[in-house]
């Protein structure tokens, strides 16, 4: 049987978009073709050249740049174009620009007869998300966002530092806003698959104060080198692969949600269950009362903000 094609088209190649290709072909071998679509069409062709050749030390992918029609039989589209944040902005000063960079490029995509999977990073990204299956018309698993994986990746980092253990006995997530309403969901974490709260001597302090952190993570990056782009890429890698390679892996994105946590209509970062398919399951934690809190306010800012998008 000869193997099925996979094809990943993505759009927008700045730095995100491009640490993401270079990312995406050491992190997976499934990918047979990358397609990178920029207004810099320049920039996608020598990133294409560049790209061409790591390959015979990864693997035989073709790259190439192209067009929104080249999205008609892709497998991914991954959206990273938009404006990012400058020192001192925060990730929903962007939304407008953003939202106008967005709508160029779902309907032509679309139109190319697009039927894969969407994968955005662009911020804001529970909101664009959001836009992206409204504007698409897909089927709500079928779009995701790199929601707080990126956010859930620092947090353990931190957490590895602060317990002197290796980042790979923490299993900690952030949930709500990739942004300023995001919150850490401690009561569900462990430390060595033990509850963090009761193996640990941590106290209240340290918890908010790591909480802050990851908050500020972003920015701080930001301030020191103007942008933020191999952790988010590294994500949006990942997630890829979880869909070429149907791992049925549980990941912290953003996620439709249809009354989970008691929210609807909205994508937002909750551990979620993603294989070919897309979304397959929404995971739905028991969390305390004041994460439940925590969780409806970073809905209603979202809700808040998309109310006054103009589509
Ligand atoms: C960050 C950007 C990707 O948090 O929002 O680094």
């Amino acid at each position: 049987m000869i193997k099925r094609r996979h094809k990943v088209v993505l759009v927008g190649d700045g730095a995100v978009g491009s640490s993401f290709a270079y990312s995406l072909l050491q992190t997976t071998q499934e990918v047979d073709e990358l397609v990178i679509v920029d207004l810099n069409k320049e920039k996608a062709r020598g990133d294409a050249m560049d790209l061409q050749d790591i390959t015979p030390l990864e693997s035989p992918t073709i790259i190439r740049a192209g067009e929104y029609a080249d999205a008609s039989d892709a497998d991914i589209a991954v959206i990273t174009a938009g404006v990012p944040r400058k020192p001192g902005e925060t990730r929903l000063d962007l939304v407008n620009k953003n939202v106008k960079i967005l709508k160029t490029i779902v309907k032509p995509i679309v139109d190319s007869g697009f039927h894969g999977i969407f994968v955005v990073s662009s911020n804001p990204v529970d909101i664009l998300t959001t836009l992206t299956q409204k504007l698409s018309g897909f089927p709500k698993e079928r779009v995701i966002g790199t929601g707080t994986s990126l956010d859930s990746a620092r947090l353990n980092v931190l957490l590895a530092a602060k317990l002197d253990v290796p980042v790979s006995e923490i299993d900690a997530h952030i949930m709500g806003e990739h942004g300023d309403t995001s919150f850490a969901a401690f009561d569900e974490a462990t430390v060595n698959d033990e509850p963090l709260k009761t193996a640990t001597e941590l106290t209240a302090d340290d918890y908010a104060a790591l909480e802050e952190a990851v908050k500020k993570r972003g920015g701080e990056i930001i301030s020191r080198k103007g942008a933020t782009f191999y952790g988010v890429a590294k994500c949006l890698a990942y997630i890829v692969k979880a869909i070429l390679e149907n791992r049925n892996v549980t990941l912290p994105i953003s996620a439709p949600l249809d009354g989970e946590y008691g929210i609807k209509d909205l994508y937002l970062g909750v551990p979620a269950v993603i294989n070919t398919s897309g979304i397959v399951k929404v995971l739905e934690h028991d969390l305390s009362t004041e994460e439940s809190k925590k969780m409806e306010y970073s809905a209603a800012k979202m809700k808040e903000v998309l109310d006054g998008v103009e589509l």
